[in-house]
């Protein structure tokens, strides 16, 4: 089976990382599309997957587009179209990893006469959207003959929204057991961790991982900061990815503000993560709208890290409250600051909820098993 992956993105979001983990299994029998250049495609290509740029330059439809910004891309589209369908004859099925992708695949698709599978990695909500986005990508991923939903609640905000029931199936991501459960690692140079975590000092080190967008709540963990005791301090591990700078400058405001400036690290976008997580007391999760998944839950799981993850989306279907992590209501800087501080006075009953935490999520999120769940599905397609 030859598959054609689309992505629009030329960045390491949680998208594309899902991805590099599905395309590595067919290796030479796919080819990865991007419709912009970036360390996206740099990292599939130091992993020897196929991948191509196939746009002169990225297309500017965005999430909140309205009609007239969409008619305007229309111009920019047709060859891309044009290139993905003749591209396809190649291969067994297209398969659209985001919603450019989608717009792109689906009329490729009609082009060409191969199935289209759409990768459902978003909560398709007017906390996520535009009406006409919403509209777009339901009346789009309808025609494809499979829709991979990341998890229960991506798959019931896309029938919500009018997508078609039986095309749906939901495969939750897959991950590579064996890079995050070394124990401890060494952290990559340049920058380090400035704070010792309890084991190694009397610190307390809560550890974020996310692109910084208003969205992921950044704000909230460091509002949570100033009700916690004094050897608390946060690691933010990301950049803003998708030019969301003034949000960073927001960040740097706030903790000026409330006097916080020895309490925050920032330590940018990384690409040693399971290192990073292990060095850290606990893993937050902070996301102020429904997260569609939520990777750096589970992977702080993985890490055998206590987790705090916000309730919403898919991050209760992740996390069993004060059995496997915590989850505490969105936006909720006092809550989020309460349970910190539980996991802090309560080192013994966060290890075995960690323990717990870590178990659950090699059984459930394991690379192994999830790539043979999306190859059986996307046989039956192509059959
Ligand atoms: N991540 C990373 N480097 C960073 C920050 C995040 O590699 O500096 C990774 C993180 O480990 C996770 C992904 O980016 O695998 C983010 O995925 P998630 O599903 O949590 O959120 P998304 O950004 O896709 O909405
Ligand atoms: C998207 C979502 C995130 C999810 C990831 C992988 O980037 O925002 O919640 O974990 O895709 O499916």
């Amino acid at each position: 089976m030859k598959i054609l992956f689309l992505d629009q993105s030329g960045q390491l979001g949680g998208a594309e990382l899902c991805l590099i983990g599905l395309a590595k299994h067919y290796g030479n029998d796919c080819l990865v599309g991007l419709f912009a250049p970036g360390p996206f495609s740099q990292q599939l290509a130091a992993q020897q997957i196929p991948v191509e740029v196939l746009a002169a330059q990225p297309l500017n439809f965005q999430k909140q587009s309205g009609t007239l910004q969409a008619m305007k891309s229309l111009g920019q589209l047709w060859p891309l179209v044009q290139r993905v369908s003749r591209l396809s004859r190649e291969y067994d099925c297209i398969y659209a990893n985001t919603q450019k992708a989608l717009v792109v695949g689906a009329i490729a698709s009609r082009l060409s006469g191969k199935p289209l599978v759409y990768h459902l990695h978003d909560i398709i909500s007017s906390e996520h959207f535009s009406r006409f986005g919403q509209q777009v990508i339901v009346t789009l991923a309808n025609q494809a003959a499979l829709v991979i939903a990341n998890s229960l609640a991506s798959q019931s905000a896309f029938i919500a929204a009018g997508g078609r029931a039986e095309i749906t199936e939901v495969v939750y991501n897959g991950f590579d057991l064996a890079k995050y459960s070394a124990g401890e690692m060494a952290i990559a140079p340049p920058h380090s961790l400035k704070y010792d975590r309890l084991g190694a000092g009397d610190g307390f080190v809560v550890g974020h991982f996310s692109r910084l967008s208003p969205w992921k709540g950044q704000h909230v963990l460091i509002d949570a900061l100033q009700h916690c005791p004094p050897q608390i301090k946060i690691v933010l591990v990301g950049s803003a990815l998708f030019g969301e700078e003034s949000y960073v400058q927001q960040l740097h405001t706030q903790i000026e503000r409330l006097g916080l400036g020895d309490r925050v690290q920032f330590l940018g976008f990384r690409a040693d993560i399971p290192a990073i997580m292990s060095a850290c007391d606990l893993i937050a999760h902070t996301s102020t709208a429904a997260e569609p998944f939520g990777r750096v839950i589970v992977e702080g799981m993985l890490c055998d890290r206590p987790v705090v993850a916000a309730a919403a989306g898919g991050a209760v279907e992740i996390v069993r409250h004060s059995q496997t992590g915590w989850l505490t209501p969105p936006g909720d800087a006092r809550k989020l600051a309460e349970i910190i501080t539980t996991v802090y006075e309560q080192p013994e009953r966060a290890k075995a909820i960690a323990q717990r935490g870590q178990q659950e999520a090699q059984k459930r999120f394991d690379l192994k098993t999830i790539n043979p769940q999306i190859d059986t599905l996307l046989s039956a397609v192509v059959a």
